[in-house]
């Protein structure tokens, strides 16, 4: 993972895993429970302690085969979102691109501007073959900057996912191939 990217004014580097950024991170997801359930799969953390205990995890999971190369949207020392890796394959040289902002930072492009940042390293520096972006199959937003960016819809997994409310959800799966990639 690199130190950190500088794109226009934004900082992309990782966020610590500190009670600090713990606590930022929960009152972000607290603000807006509704869509950040695409994030996390229906539940959003219930606790400061919750989401310290995963970003720790994270940090301690990067394994002889798997690795993540997550990085928060920092501007002006502001941490509006993170954008990255949420799992890179070394053996099959494959990664999956995650992202997320603040409720307050949706709608100014920001994914849209730092995408093509992230898919560079994957296949420029990572080494990577094929890039994937999975998400909820109602999840318009993100299905958007998949579907800009190129990738191909490759199917939709049918009712993969139980959230803890009950609910049954679909999730389309969107790759790119380093032949499909334009520098
Ligand atoms: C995904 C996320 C980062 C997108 O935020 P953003 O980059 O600011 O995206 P926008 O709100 O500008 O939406 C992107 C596009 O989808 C469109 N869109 C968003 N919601 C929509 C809806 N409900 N219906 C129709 N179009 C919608 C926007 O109009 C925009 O279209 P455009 O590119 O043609 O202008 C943000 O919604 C988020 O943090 N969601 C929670 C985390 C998450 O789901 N991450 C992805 C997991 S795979």
């Amino acid at each position: 993972m690199l130190e950190q990217i500088i794109v226009d004014d934004f900082v992309l580097r990782q966020v610590p895993a500190t009670l600090e950024y713990a606590q930022i991170i929960y009152d972000i997801f607290a603000e807006d429970v509704e869509t950040f359930k695409f994030w996390m799969s229906g539940g959003v953390r219930d606790s400061v302690g919750e989401v310290l205990s995963y970003y720790e995890k994270r940090e301690q999971n990067d394994g002889v085969r798997w690795r993540h190369a997550m990085y928060g949207i920092f501007q002006n020392d502001e941490l509006l979102g993170e954008i990255g890796f949420s799992g890179i394959d070394l053996q099959y040289k494959t990664g999956e691109i995650g992202y997320w902002l603040k409720k307050s930072a949706r709608g100014r492009g920001i994914i849209e501007k730092l995408l093509p940042t992230i898919e560079k390293l994957g296949f420029e520096k990572l080494g990577l073959r094929k890039i994937d972006i999975w998400c909820d199959a109602d999840n318009i937003a993100s299905r958007r900057h998949a579907e800009k960016n190129g990738y191909v819809l490759e199917g939709i997994q049918r009712e993969r996912k139980l959230w803890p409310d009950g609910s049954v959800h679909s999730t389309a799966m969107f790759g790119k191939l380093k032949s499909e990639y334009k520098k």
